[in-house]
């Protein structure tokens, strides 16, 4: 039987009793969508799936997204592949995906719902686990602003651009990435949002601006814009937010996005391999009204 059992901490929990290569049940759906909303980060230990299952469990959630690398599973582009392992000389996935305070797809039109990881490598030194993810909560994080800023932000928006992480990433000492071909760059122009959203499966109001991609607060001045979004990420990535999920091999993580930023640590060296898969999923269904909520549905 299906039993979730929260960290206690700011965000997270753990699932067991599900075999996610199965099919999900609807009432076990809809308690993980509950879970999600109230933890933001769902571990569920010990699983073994395929690259086929982990899509099929992801899919559940919405549509997926292909990634603009050829780091995917053969003949499943929607299961990207992020590790630093290297087979004679050739890299077998995206080295330093997530190495930094971001929010994945805020940069779509359609923003991201949920990332599914499956840790199949995880690297240790003296027995402990390196390559962790840290996540921060933006329920908390809105709930927490100063009421200044939340009056002065109301209806304001942030421009999100795919271009501000990949360059981030880029220019860093070591990195392999070229530029973003002009075809790439069209795939993912930016994207406006508002800098708050209501939680489709809280009713909260969310912080939905990130260090990774936010670039712009659209109704200001560009000096305003620069200050405002400083003091957004400041507030955002206070220790008090945040909760780190240390991998095991068999962990499915699974993580909301709308309600959290999160960032993927590289204290390992190239001979530590990490290997994980990845789905992202858009959030194309979770604000269709009662969306799996239900059991019934
Ligand atoms: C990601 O940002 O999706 C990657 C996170 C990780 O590798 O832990």
């Amino acid at each position: 039987m299906m039993h979730i059992e929260p960290t206690g901490q700011v965000l997270g929990a753990t699932v067991s009793g599900l075999d996610l290569s199965r099919e999900l049940a609807p009432e076990a759906f809809a308690a993980l969508l509950r879970a999600l909303g109230e933890y933001g980060v769902l571990r569920f230990p010990a699983q073994q799936l395929d690259a086929a299952a982990l899509k099929a469990f992801s899919a559940r959630f919405g549509s997926l997204q292909t990634g603009v690398s050829s780091f995917n599973e053969p003949g499943i582009p929607e299961v990207s592949i992020l590790s630093n392992i290297v087979v004679d000389g050739k890299p077998i996935g995206i080295a330093d995906a997530g190495q930094d305070w971001h929010t994945d797809m805020s940069y779509n039109r359609t923003v991201g719902f949920v990332n599914v990881l499956y840790a199949i490598e995880v690297p240790r030194r003296d027995g402990r686990a390196l390559g962790s993810t840290s996540f921060a909560n933006m329920q908390a994080a809105y709930r927490d602003l100063p009421e200044e800023l939340k009056i002065r932000l109301k209806d304001a928006t942030a421009t999100h651009d795919f271009n501000k992480f990949w360059e981030n990433m880029r220019t860093r000492p070591g990195s392999e990435r070229p530029p973003l071909t002009p075809e790439q760059r069209a795939k993912r122009p930016p994207s406006v949002h508002p800098v708050f959203l209501t939680h489709p499966l809280t009713g909260r109001k969310v912080l939905y601006c990130n260090p990774g991609y936010a670039i712009r607060i659209n109704e200001v001045s560009e000096a305003e814009s620069d200050e405002l979004l400083a003091r957004l990420f400041a507030h955002q990535l206070q220790q008090k937010y945040q909760y780190t999920h240390q991998w095991t091999e068999g962990d499915v993580l699974m993580w909301d996005h709308i309600g959290t930023l999160h960032n993927a640590w590289p204290d390992y060296e190239p001979h530590e391999h990490r290997l994980i898969k990845r789905c992202q999923v858009l959030a194309d269904r979770v604000f269709d009204p009662g969306f799996g909520l239900s059991p019934t549905r």
